[in-house]
Formats: structure tokens, sequence, C-alpha cells
């Protein structure tokens, strides 16, 4: 018995900074994917939604590394994602992007909504400045040693090489990622979303009426709730994203992580001229699919905010999935340690259904785990080729 009559199931819309390896397969898209083709199979009325993310400082990054501009990064990207995910049988209804015209209206909307309602704070905070590129740097764009392992090269949000999470605050002689310079601060307005106003209803939601969360879900969920919520930039200063729909706002786009997530609504439009009946109507079970390190984001701060603007269904599920490792090692971009799905295609053509066997047998639910080629190579050998094989034979 189901008292739903329509399932909504969103995919973490990845970032257009990069093609997408494994580890993002067997995180999030393979699940999803088979989920949806479940419920296809039993006849219930599925969407299933995904896009690409193409705001944001990993797209500025990429831009300046590359040296073009930050349209034809995410023009480059999408196209690869995209096309990785087709020959994956990764089965979406629509794989959009968040650059497009509904997204922007979508989230423009969005905002305004909160606005006018009054559910922004408005606030004036100094901020890291880089005096050479004359901008205000997101956390990621200011390096430093870390106070926790001493890496030279940590970032203002996150240090790469121990896994702590930092403020540029922390960081010992903070640095411009882009000109090297010494850093100053300045003055710069920003609208905040109060959290704290919903954390007495997300304990509720979450901790009473979701005890059925994966472990991994509700013990991350649990863990903020305990430090307790406090009010999110919303909005960045920045040429690149949602322009900030206010007369006073020149040069200050939305905040990556609050457009992205209205990317679903924005798709789910773009699909369908009933997608309110997906996104509005209560007996609608919303699933979104994602990486442990969206956690928060899709767990707490969209709820908060779909709750804040009214009308919208809340997840009735976030099931996320622990990170695949390479050979012992964390995938990492930057060293190039992953293996790509479009280099998987060439170098493995036909052999498609092979990698997605290998990615749900060793998905990695409720811990870590590890991918190797060793591994990848007995199982085709032995459960494929000798078990499966001689089965159907
Ligand atoms: O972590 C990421 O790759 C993000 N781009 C996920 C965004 S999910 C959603 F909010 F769009
Ligand atoms: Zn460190």
């Amino acid at each position: 018995m189901t008292d739903y009559n329509r399932i909504l199931v969103t995919a973490a819309l990845p970032y257009a900074n990069g093609p997408v390896h494994i580890g993002h397969l067997a995180g999030c898209y393979l699940p999803a994917d088979i989920y949806c083709r479940y419920q296809r199979a039993r006849k219930r009325d599925v969407k299933f939604i995904g896009g690409s993310d193409e705001h944001g400082v990993p797209i500025t990054i990429r831009a300046l590394k590359e040296g073009i501009t930050p349209q034809q990064v995410v023009d480059k990207y999408h196209g690869m994602i995209k096309d990785s995910m087709e020959k994956m049988g990764i089965s979406f209804d629509i794989y959009s992007r968040t650059s497009n015209k509904v997204h922007h209206e979508t989230a423009s909307a969005f905002f305004r909504k909160l606005y006018d309602d009054g559910l922004f704070e408005e606030k004036e905070t100094e901020q890291f400045y880089d005096e050479q590129s004359n901008i205000f740097l997101a956390d990621r764009y200011i390096t430093g040693t870390c106070p926790i392992c001493g890496n030279p090269n940590a970032y203002g949000d996150q240090c790469e090489r121990c896994g702590s999470s930092l403020s540029p605050e922390q960081l010992i002689n903070p640095r411009s990622a882009l000109s090297d310079a010494v850093l100053v601060k300045k003055k710069t307005k920003h609208w905040y979303f109060p959290l704290q106003n919903y954390e007495p209803w997300l304990t509720e939601w979450i901790l009473t009426d979701h005890k059925e969360w994966k472990n991994n879900v509700y013990g991350q969920c649990k863990s903020w709730l305990d430090q307790g919520l406090q009010s999110r930039a919303m909005t960045r200063d920045s040429s690149w994203g949602v322009k900030v729909p206010l007369p006073d706002a020149e040069g200050k786009v939305l905040y990556v992580w609050f457009d992205a997530p209205i990317g679903y609504i924005s798709a789910t439009k773009e699909l369908t001229e009933n997608w309110a009946d997906y996104w509005c109507k209560e007996d609608t079970k919303l699933v979104h699919f994602i990486g442990k390190d969206n956690i928060v984001f899709h767990c707490i701060v969209f709820p908060a905010m779909l709750k804040a603007h009214k009308g919208f269904v809340l997840p009735d599920n976030v099931p996320a999935n622990e990170f695949l490792n390479i050979e012992g090692e964390k995938v990492s971009t930057s060293r190039n340690w992953a293996v790509w799905v479009h280099e998987y295609l060439v170098d493995f053509p036909g052999q498609e259904d092979v990698l997605r066997y290998v990615l749900c047998s060793s998905a990695p639910e409720t811990k870590d785990n590890d991918f190797t080629w060793k591994d990848f190579q007995a199982r085709n050998n032995n459960e494929l080729v000798a078990i499966f094989g001689n089965f159907i034979n």
C-alpha cells in the first residue's frame, strides 16, 4: 500500500567544472537510476530529474585555470557530463542545466518571495578582499596553512590533506589563490537566511519524524542540529550566477547552494507543464539522491528554504552514499586520481553494464568503499562471465 500517487526523484546536480568519475556514479546516479527503473517497472508515476550545476566558485576557478569564460567552461563540461550519463544508461527524464533562463527566473522569484516576506537578514560584514584582482574572495579562493596539519595549501573552507572543514579566519597567512596577494578585509553587504529560526521545526521533522533515514544521513543531521544552526549568507559578490533581484545589489549573485537545489524545480518545469503536481501536491513522494558531502544542504538548508517559501512538498527521504576510493586512495581531481567515465567509455566500449554491475556490487552504502581494477576484473571474470554466463548458457 502506498499513500502517494507520484514519485519525484532528484539526483545531485554535478558541478559543470569537470567530467564525472565513477565515484559520482556509485554514490548517486546509479542508485537513483536503479530506484527509478524499479518504480517504473512497478508502473508508478515517477519523474527522474537531473542537470548540471553551473554556478559557483568551482566554475569560476576552472575558468581562471583554463583561461576561458565561465560560460565556455559550463558549455564544455555540461555536454561531456550529459553524454557520459546517457551512455551509462542513467535514465533521467530530463538532464537540464542551471545557466538556462527558466532556472534564472525560478531561482530569482524564489529569492524575491523570501525577501518580500521579510525572511532575510541584511548584514554588512568584513570579508577578505584581493586588491590585486579587485575582488572579494570566496572561501575556496583563499589559501593558507592549515592550523591542524600544517598543509601549506589548505583552502579557506577545507583542508584537502587532513579533511578538516575550515573558515578563512583559521588559516595561517591567508593569501589569494588567484594572485597570491596578501589579503585585506573590506566591508560588503549580504542577505542572510536565519536557519536558527527553523531549528525547532527541523529538529522535530528530522529527528522525530524521519528516524527511518539512513544512519549516516540521520547522524550528520543530528550533529548539525546539536551544534545549533546559524544564519547563512545566501548571496555572494560575483559576476557569475543568478543576479540578486534587488535594486541595491549590483555585483551580487545568489549563493550557489541557494540556487542549485531550486534547479530541481526549474528542471521539472522544463520537463512538464504539470510540474506543480510533483512539487506542490501532498501525495507526491520526493526523494533526493546525493553524496555524503551534500547532506546538510538537502536535509537542512533546502527544506528550510522550502518551508519558508511555503507551498512545496518536502523530501520524504534523502539517501546519501559515502565515497568510493580508488585503489585505496581518495579521489582527487587536482591530482587526476579518478576513473573518468568518458575515458572508461572509450577504453571499454560496450561494457557499460559491467561497470554498472561492479559499482553496485560494491556501492559505498554505509561506509567509504574501495574500487580496484583487480576486483573489477575478478567480478567480470568470476561473477558475470563464469557464474552468470554459465547460468544463462
Ligand atoms: O556537490 C556538488 O557537486 C553540487 N554541485 C551538488 C548540487 S546538488 C543540488 F543542490 F543541486
Ligand atoms: Zn589540514
